[in-house]
């Protein structure tokens, strides 16, 4: 086969498989999973009901959710040996780690069905569970059952909080599980998808994409958004914290993004429940809000001309803040989101699998060199 001999440094503008699953509109500022798009799929859908959508290709009836429903909360719960599991991780490794250790351990003994759709939802359903009870035990405290009837966004806040959630936590999470669970073939994505072309299991492919979201330049930048906010402290430092940033050429985080050049269709929906929830929590919440405003303004005067806005990091920490979920678990709750997007980008690819095996452009030594005997090396 004949191919052009070029590199595309990080496959930038190179199309590496077919996905009927996301659009990203860059244009307009506008995603769609499946045609749908994903601010009404979160106003009005659930992240169970996106779930089916993104594994199945379609919505689905009504007894259709329910069945599948079912299925994702019967492996919510965590059998003893899971969650002897999850603790012995936790205790060792920080959050992601933890997720992919509890994969790890799946995927060393996956359960004997054939159907990858099997796996994928059993997969699906245990993330929240599993996260919850690794905030748990890394905070000190005893791990608690998963409650599935909260659904998975409930549930996840009822166990990092210890409490029955309030209503607008649940909806909150679940709006944000909603608009992480898909976006195309990001660096996690793909790697997942290298991992599946070789036909290794759906719980290793998961492994590759939580290790590579893991990694600063993917996930992550929630949490940097979140100190940054914390260290302008006060709405009224924020202009002179931007100059100051600016000048020593550090990046406001949870501004510009490789795709978006205009503003993020999720990060417009976060906003909005961002205000909501300094209005409902107060307090400290309603202070981190009001500083991102007005740094908001003050860097898309600084910066919009350069296509830098808002992304979706820069909104959430408030959010999750309001929900009760700790910094240090901003990427894994992102991560148990995409969870649903990596098994469904695998379970698509291998409806036509192909070994994922690119060339390298060599750049070594010319062939021929003469091995000196290491006593006659000068
Ligand atoms: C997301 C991100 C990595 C995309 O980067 P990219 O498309 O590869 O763009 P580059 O890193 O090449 O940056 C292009 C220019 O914009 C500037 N820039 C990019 N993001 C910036 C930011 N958040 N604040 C200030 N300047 C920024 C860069 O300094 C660079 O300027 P230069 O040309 O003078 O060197 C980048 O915008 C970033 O680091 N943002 C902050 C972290 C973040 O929010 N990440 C979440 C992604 S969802």
């Amino acid at each position: 086969m004949e191919t052009a001999q070029r590199v595309y440094k990080g496959l930038e503008g190179v199309y590496v498989l077919e996905s009927s699953l996301c659009l990203i509109d860059t244009e307009h500022g506008k995603l769609y999973y499946l045609g749908y798009d994903v601010e009404e799929l979160a106003e009005k859908s659930s992240y169970e009901e996106v779930s089916y959508l993104l594994l199945h290709g379609r919505l689905p009836k009504r007894p259709e959710l329910e069945e599948f429903v079912g299925k994702l909360r019967s492996e919510m719960r965590l059998t003893p040996e899971e969650m002897r599991d999850v603790q012995y991780a936790a205790k060792r490794t920080g959050p992601m780690d933890a997720l992919a250790a509890f994969y790890l351990f799946a995927s060393k003994d996956p359960p004997q069905t054939k159907d990858p759709m099997e796996h994928a939802i059993r997969a699906v359903a245990k993330a929240g569970s599993v996260l919850g009870n690794v905030v748990r035990v890394q905070r000190g405290e005893e791990p608690m059952e998963p409650q599935p009837e909260l659904g998975i966004a409930g549930n996840l806040v009822y166990l990092v909080t210890s409490k029955k959630p309030e209503q607008y936590q649940t909806e909150f999470l679940d709006d944000i599980l909603i608009l992480h669970a898909e976006h195309g073939v990001p660096a996690s994505t793909f790697g997942a998808v290298v991992t599946a072309s070789t036909l290794s299991d759906i719980y290793s492919s998961i492994v590759t994409g939580l290790m590579t979201l893991k990694g600063p330049l993917h996930g992550g930048a929630a949490e940097a958004a979140y100190y940054q906010f914390v260290e302008i402290g006060d709405p009224n430092r924020v202009e002179s914290w931007l100059e100051r940033a600016l000048a020593e050429k550090r990046r406001v985080m949870g501004f510009g993004h490789r795709v978006y050049k205009i503003y993020d269709p999720r990060a417009r929906y976060v906003k909005a429940m961002a205000a909501r929830a300094a209005e409902l929590a107060g307090g400290r919440v309603k202070t981190l809000y009001e500083i991102a405003v007005r740094l908001e303004q003050a860097a898309i005067e600084r910066l919009s001309a350069r296509g830098l806005y808002p992304n979706v990091d820069f909104w959430t920490p408030i959010v999750y803040t309001a929900i009760g979920i700790p910094p240090g678990y901003f990427t894994a709750v992102f991560a148990v989101s995409r969870v649903v997007g990596w098994v469904a980008h695998v379970v698509e690819y291998w409806k036509d699998n192909r070994l994922i095996r690119p060339l390298h452009l060599y750049t070594g030594p010319e062939s021929g060199q003469r091995y000196v005997p290491i006593e006659e090396r000068g």
